[in-house]
C-alpha cells in the first residue's frame, strides 16, 4: 500500500475534518501519500483527486462541515459510474480509499470493492443511524445542539406558558429526538421505532397541566410526522396555546464537540490501519470504547435500533 485517498459523501457532520485530519495524518505517520477527493463520488467520478500533505488539514480539527465538500451523486448508483471511478483512482495510482458518510456512501463503498477496489467506511452521520456502531461522527455535537436550542425554547414556553413540538432530524431514525428529549426532560418523544398514539401523548399533556404544570415540550424526529401537523393537532385537541419549532439544518453545523473531535480522531486513525493490514469491504465502528472493523454486510444484516431502555426511562422520568 502506498497511495491513499479519502472522501466525505453524503449529509454532512461535524467531526468529518478532524476525521480526515486524522486519515490523512495518520497516513503520513505510516509513509503513505494521501490525497482528497473533493465532492464524494460525484468529484470521484470526475477524477478531482488531489494531494493533502500535512499542512493540507492543519487549522480543521475544530471547524464542522467538510472542506472536501460533500454530495449526493445519481451517476454513482450505476456501475458504469462506478468502473469510472475505479479507473481514476487507478490513473491515479491510488490503492486504498477511505469513505467517510452514512448508509448510502457505505452501499457504494461495497460497490467499488466487488469491482476489486479496497475500501473502508467510517460512519459519519448526525442521525447516529448505522447500525454495527455505537456512536457515529457528528451525532454527539448535534445533539448538543438540540438541547442548547431547547433549553432557549424551555424559557419562552414557560413565560407564555405554552406548549411546544419541535421537529429535530433523523430521516428513518430516533436517536437524535431520544438522547435530547431525555436530555432535556421533553414531556413527549416521536420517535420512528416506537409507534405513538396521538391520543395517549394528548392524554400524557393534560395529565400534566391538570397536576399544574405550565408549559410542555413534545420532541418529533422527522420521521415519525411533520411537527406542524402534530402541533396543529395538540392544539384542536387540547385548546393549548401551541407552538412549533423545526430545527432544520442548524443540526448539521457548527464546531464539533470533544466527544466528535475525538471519536473521529480515532476511527480516521483506524481506517488507516485497516487498510495497512489488508482489509477492506469493512467500517471502522466503535462498540463499549473498543474500536473495531466490522463488514459491511454484518453492519446491515439488521436494522440501527435506539435504545429502548432510555425511551422508557425518558417516559418515567418526565411524568
Ligand atoms: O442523514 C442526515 C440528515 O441530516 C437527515 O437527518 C435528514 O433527513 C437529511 O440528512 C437531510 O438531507 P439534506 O441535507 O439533503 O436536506
Amino acid at each position: 500500500l502506498k497511495r491513499i485517498a479519502v472522501l466525505t459523501s453524503g449529509g454532512d457532520a461535524p467531526g468529518m475534518n478532524a476525521a480526515i485530519r486524522a486519515v490523512v495524518r495518520s497516513g503520513i505517520y505510516y509513509n503513505l501519500e494521501v490525497f482528497g477527493v473533493y465532492r464524494g463520488y460525484a468529484g470521484l467520478i470526475q477524477g478531482d483527486i488531489t494531494p493533502l500533505n500535512e499542512g493540507a488539514v492543519g487549522d480543521i480539527i475544530h471547524r464542522g462541515g467538510t472542506f472536501l465538500y460533500s454530495a449526493r451523486c445519481p451517476e454513482f448508483l450505476e456501475e458504469a459510474g462506478q468502473r469510472k471511478a475505479v479507473t481514476e483512482l487507478r490513473k491515479h495510482q491510488i490503492d486504498g480509499l477511505v469513505v467517510i458518510g452514512g448508509d448510502g456512501t457505505f452501499r457504494g463503498a461495497q460497490r467499488l470493492t466487488d469491482l476489486g477496489f479496497p475500501t473502508i467506511g467510517i460512519p459519519g452521520t448526525i442521525d447516529n443511524d448505522i447500525p454495527g456502531t455505537d456512536f457515529t461522527i457528528g451525532f454527539d455535537t448535534a445533539i448538543n445542539t438540540v438541547i442548547e436550542a431547547i433549553d432557549r425554547i424551555r424559557d419562552t414556553a414557560s413565560s407564555h406558558e405554552r406548549t411546544y413540538v419541535v421537529e429535530v432530524m433523523g430521516r428513518d431514525a430516533g436517536d437524535i429526538a431520544l438522547w435530547s428529549g431525555l436530555a432535556d426532560g421533553a414531556e413527549s418523544i416521536l420517535i420512528p421505532e416506537v409507534s405513538f398514539r396521538m391520543e395517549e401523548m394528548i392524554a400524557r399533556l393534560k395529565r400534566g397541566y391538570e397536576r399544574g404544570k405550565k408549559h410542555s415540550i413534545i420532541l418529533v424526529a422527522e420521521g415519525v410526522g411533520r411537527g406542524m401537523e402534530i402541533g396543529d393537532r395538540i392544539k384542536e385537541e387540547t385548546g393549548f396555546e401551541t407552538r412549533v419549532t423545526v430545527l432544520g439544518h442548524v443540526q448539521r453545523g457548527g464546531k464539533p464537540t470533544a466527544l466528535d473531535r475525538v471519536l473521529a480522531s480515532r476511527m480516521g486513525a483506524k481506517a488507516v490501519e485497516l487498510l495497512i493490514a489488508g482489509e477492506h469491504d469493512k467500517m471502522v465502528a466503535i462498540r463499549n470504547n473498543e474500536l473495531i472493523g466490522i463488514d459491511f454486510d454484518q453492519a446491515f444484516e439488521q436494522d440501527h435500533q435506539p435504545d429502548l431502555s432510555m425511551y422508557e426511562l425518558a417516559g418515567i422520568l418526565s411524568i
